[in-house]
């Protein structure tokens, strides 16, 4: 059974889904001799930006790194500061989200958040659930190995409940059970900051995206950026296992 999860014929220049691991705010801040939450800051100002920079290129998705399952070990006086960033952008947002018509979603175990920052959240995505033409999908006490475990446990209660077949199993039966359960898989990952790693962010989703990395700092990270990055994804040929002859039979006959 053929496993690509995009027939080639849906390629588009620009990408549907855009997911970015946002890094380099600690060394923002530090360059400058400012505390790292200086750096949070002005990272906070950055996601409003690329929010909207990226539906004006015509991104329908944007799924941004905010806080992942592991930033809970960081110093308490900077989680509390992020939780305090998080809820602040919320309370401003909700506005502006229902002005734009930005549907605000989230992964990840939110339920561990503070309860502010779960009021506002809560709020926000009823607030915003019936606009479909543009997604912000906030990754919040997110990570792929506890979404893995989630989904798994999902999983297993269905077959134990008799409402999913053992034999049956299948990525798309499994893929139910994630926390992007009925969002598309993202085509381009960015990371910023000029570190090449994944960290734990959207393993499984990701098996078929386009990465790519660059080395500026997020709070510096700009429209223009952002543009570069969907250009160079435009350039790429994505083959989802299949041969550039079979994605690309015109160009092969010429
Ligand atoms: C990485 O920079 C960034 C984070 C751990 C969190 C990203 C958070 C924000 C941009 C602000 C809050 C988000 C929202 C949506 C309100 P780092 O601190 O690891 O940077 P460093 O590697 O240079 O130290």
């Amino acid at each position: 059974m053929p496993h690509a999860s995009k027939a080639p014929a849906e390629r588009t220049a620009v990408p549907r889904h855009v997911a970015i691991i946002m890094d380099g705010n600690g060394r923002w801040a530090r360059q400058r001799g400012l505390p790292r939450i200086e750096g949070h800051r002005r990272g906070v100002e950055t996601v409003r930006t690329v929010t909207f920079a990226a539906r004006d290129l015509g991104v329908k998705m944007l799924t941004l790194y905010a806080f992942s399952a592991e930033n809970w070990n960081r110093p308490k006086d900077e989680v509390g500061a992020l939780m305090g960033l998080l809820e602040l952008y919320l309370r401003k947002e909700l506005r502006t989200f229902v002005r734009d018509r930005v549907r605000l979603m989230t992964i990840g175990r939110t339920e561990d958040l503070p309860a502010g920052v779960r009021r506002h959240l809560a709020a926000t995505v009823e607030a915003t659930k019936a606009f479909t033409d543009y997604t912000l999908v906030l990754a919040l006490n997110y990570g792929s190995r506890t979404e893995a475990a989630d989904a798994a446990r999902g999983y297993a209660a269905a077959v134990c409940s008799g409402s999913q077949k053992l034999d049956d199993a299948s990525w798309e039966a499994f893929a139910r059970h994630l926390y992007t359960s009925g969002m598309p898989d993202p085509d381009l990952v960015i990371r910023t900051s000029g570190e090449t790693r994944v960290s734990n962010f959207l393993l499984l989703q990701a098996a078929y995206a386009e990465f790519f990395f660059t080395p500026v700092l997020w709070p510096d990270f700009t429209k223009a950026d952002l543009a570069a990055a969907i250009a160079d994804y435009a350039r790429r040929e994505r083959r989802y296992g299949l041969t550039s002859e079979q994605v690309n039979p015109a160009a092969a006959a010429e």
